[in-house]
């Protein structure tokens, strides 16, 4: 078995006559186990196809910064992170000062600037260009910053001067390849706090599943015109967020909003009180429910087909019937009650009596009840004052943000969970 079974190497070709040995390079490599990706940049593109290189790999070779937005899966990140080593052969003086100098304007100045993986260059240029000042230093730079170098040898060159600048011979390529790899990790470390998240403890609702109502409903009275409320679906967001954030699957059935669905969260966008018990319905089972949804009580008995016109007789007569109630029917499921449903109350008198009766008529765990009263504030805004009724506890509160309270709320969740199982 060769040292180089099952190491994945990714070749950039940069534009330089001694392309045409990377082809050899990409065969040496592969004859060893390596498997070989191929970056090309456009210069390198007029000495060797891309066709050849791909036969030759046997893998799709990535060409320009375009095809990024083509295979976001496969970006200049994955393109480096999969690798082993990233090997430049040729190395230009274009590529090697790019890289010296933080460019990135095309997909393999991008990666090369993105990587963390050691990169093994093999350089090829005009004599004079390796001899230039500019050149000589961008290549200490790269020394200095743990790039490791193999050549150029001396010799005949393309433009017929003789010295240092041919591209070391693909053999010598592979032994330095073998002779990096061989040092061990060849992935380059970041500082300490930067980097890839360390893995998060699972949240204390890891595994549960929650679904929120949020927001109000509209009820149709003529294709135009509906019954709705003043509900934001703030509370309702910042609580499917603080949910998600606790670990929890988390599905929002939310009426009308003009704000963002809630982060870490699938939402079901609905309108009425109907489609939202249907919405709620089928998603059920689910370990808590929590009704934040501000439901129409009401609506038109029998919605107009047509825009309702002034008939020169006064205001038309609206007919309303009574909407299902969601929250109820949820908490009175023959067979998928989940195991926590939370209720909201909003109130302008009676805060807490009213509460108590909603929690008794429609048999939920607790309700969160908030005086919604004018000047309060509280319909679209940012704080909430709230009192937790349970059949035999009211706890309040003290004001808080909106956020402040479904974090509370959530760790509720996770208490009365506990005490349900104990
Ligand atoms: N609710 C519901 N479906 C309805 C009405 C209300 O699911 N058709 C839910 C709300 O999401 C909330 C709780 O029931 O969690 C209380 O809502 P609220 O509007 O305060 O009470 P109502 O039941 O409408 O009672 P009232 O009109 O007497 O205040």
């Amino acid at each position: 078995m060769s040292s180089l079974t099952g190491k994945r190497v990714l070749l950039i070709i940069a534009g330089g006559i001694a392309a045409y040995k990377a082809l050899d390079l990409i065969r040496r490599l592969r004859e060893r186990g390596a498997s070989v990706h191929v970056v090309m940049t456009e210069s390198a593109e007029q000495f060797v196809t891309p066709l050849s290189v791909a036969s030759l790999s046997g893998e799709k070779v990535h060409t320009a910064l375009f095809s990024l937005t083509v295979e976001p899966e496969m970006g200049h990140i994955e393109l480096s992170r999969d690798a082993d080593l990233i090997v430049i052969a040729p190395a230009t003086a274009n590529i090697l000062s790019k890289m010296a100098n933080g460019i990135a304007d095309d997909l393999a100045s991008t990666l090369l600037l993105a990587t963390d993986k050691k990169v093994l260059a093999a350089p090829a240029m005009n004599l004079r260009m390796w001899l230039h000042p500019a050149t000589q230093r961008n290549l200490a730079w790269l020394r200095a910053n743990n790039v490791a170098f193999c050549g150029p040898d001396d010799g005949e060159m393309a433009c017929g001067e003789f010295g240092p600048g041919r591209m070391s011979e693909p053999l010598a390529i592979v032994a330095a390849v073998e002779a990096v790899l061989a040092i061990g990790s060849t992935t380059i470390p970041l500082p300490a706090g930067v980097g890839i998240r360390p893995e998060k403890p699972p949240g204390l609702l890891a595994g549960r599943r929650v679904i929120v109502t949020s927001g109000p409903t509209h009820e149709p009275i003529d294709p135009v015109r509906y019954l709705a409320n003043r509900s934001s679906g703030k509370q309702g967001k910042a609580i499917a967020e603080a949910a998600a954030r606790a670990g929890a699957e988390v599905i929002v059935i939310s009426g009308p909003v003009a704000i963002s669905d809630a982060a870490g969260a699938s939402t079901i966008h609905v309108e009425t009180a109907r489609e939202m018990l249907e919405a709620v319905s089928r998603t059920l089972p689910a370990d808590i429910f929590i009704s934040a949804a501000a439901v129409a009580d009401w609506r038109a008995e029998a919605p107009a087909g047509d825009k309702m016109k002034k008939s020169g007789n006064g205001p038309p007569s609206l007919s309303l019937v009574e909407n299902p109630d969601i929250l109820a029917t949820i908490s009175q499921h023959a067979t998928l009650r989940p195991r926590l449903v939370i209720g909201f109350a909003a109130e302008t008198t009676n805060l807490v009596e009213h509460a108590r009766q909603k929690l008794a008529r429609k048999k939920c765990d607790l309700i969160v009840a908030n005086d919604v009263g004018t000047g309060t504030g509280v319909m679209g805004g940012d704080q909430n004052t709230v009192h937790i009724v349970q059949a035999d506890t009211v706890d309040s509160w003290p004001k808080l943000d909106k956020d402040e309270v479904a974090a509370r709320l959530v760790d509720l969740c996770v208490t009365k969970l506990e005490e349900k199982t104990r």
